[in-house]
């Protein structure tokens, strides 16, 4: 039995199995049904973003339940980063997140600030700069017990000019690559599909290497992606199944599929999600000005609560 096909084996009855398709149909239909409509709804409105109200607690999972993402607008006026950092802390404990804390460039409470920087640590990785940042979802070299299953990007202060995130649900790019063809979803699901070599840290620590499926099913039957559209520093299984689904993937992402999301998001607010496909296009190109663009991001190990 191939590997893969053992791994769904053991979710049979799940959507995401190969074998079985009337599930997945089942599931592809509802998933897809009034899809458009969540995606486009209005921001969540936030009253307090260290306390949300039960009813904005419920917009905020009933949205991430259905489209695995959502937006939220809280007061555009905090921009003190410590105050936010401190209601981001808050908010995701209400919304029964847990940190993951351990990321290099986390800072106080676990949180990173995304904004240019030339300190050492940060020095040429590309969040801390004005450039593009391709297709990913967070945490793809983490190994399989330090998945990130979810993630907040809120928003302090814009770029002058840029800055736009474009967000995919990984359940659409599923849809998408199974409708063109099942032996994509088969060739993803390898357990040694893509591999991130190991990395010495600018502090002198190693990231041991990453292998793993892209899609895999987590034990209580949600969906998981691991994925970077990186070109180097990556080796996909070498064989011609994996090229295919690779190419089929980045086909779709470079696309302009009408359920990806496009947002340049404004002071105070936020994208609450899944660990759903991300980009950023660069922002603030004259390098002679100062670029005030601040996101702040958290990453935490389980999903949204009431998704
Ligand atoms: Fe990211």
């Amino acid at each position: 039995m191939h590997t893969a096909d053992k791994i769904v084996q053991d979710h049979i009855d799940s959507p995401f199995s190969l074998q079985n398709d009337k599930a997945y149909l089942a599931w592809r239909e509802e998933k897809l049904d009034n899809y458009s409509r969540f995606l486009q709804a209005q921001p969540v409105t936030i009253s307090d973003l260290s306390n949300p109200t039960e009813s904005e607690r419920r917009k905020l999972g009933d949205s991430c339940r259905k489209t695995n993402l959502v937006l939220y607008e809280s007061d555009a006026e905090n921009t003190d980063p410590a105050a936010v950092r401190a209601q981001l802390r808050s908010f995701a404990e209400c919304m029964g997140l847990r940190i993951a804390e351990r990321h290099r460039s986390a800072g106080e409470l676990g949180i990173v600030a995304l904004q240019v920087s030339k300190a050492e640590r940060q020095r040429g990785y590309i969040p801390y700069t004005r450039r593009p940042i391709n297709w990913h979802t967070d945490g793809y070299y983490n190994g399989p017990d330090e998945r990130i299953r979810a993630m907040v990007l809120h928003c302090v202060r814009p770029a002058e000019d840029g800055g736009v995130n474009q967000l995919l649900d990984p359940e659409i790019a599923y849809i998408r690559l199974r409708d063109r063809d099942p032996a994509h979803i088969n060739a993803l699901m390898h357990p040694k599909a893509m591999t991130i070599p190991e990395n010495r840290e600018p502090d002198g620590t190693l990231r041991p290497v990453s292998i793993g499926p892209v899609f895999s099913i987590d034990p209580d039957g949600s969906l998981v992606m691991r994925y970077t559209a990186r070109t180097r520093s990556i080796s996909w299984r070498d064989t011609p199944e994996t090229t295919a689904a690779v190419r089929a993937l980045t086909e779709i992402l470079n696309g302009d599929d009408p359920m990806m999301l496009t947002v340049r998001m404004k002071a105070g607010q936020g994208v609450l999600c899944n660990n759903v496909l991300h980009n950023r296009t660069g922002f603030d190109p004259d390098a002679s000005a100062e670029s005030r663009r601040l996101l702040f991001r958290v990453r935490f190990h389980n999903r949204v609560k009431g998704s």
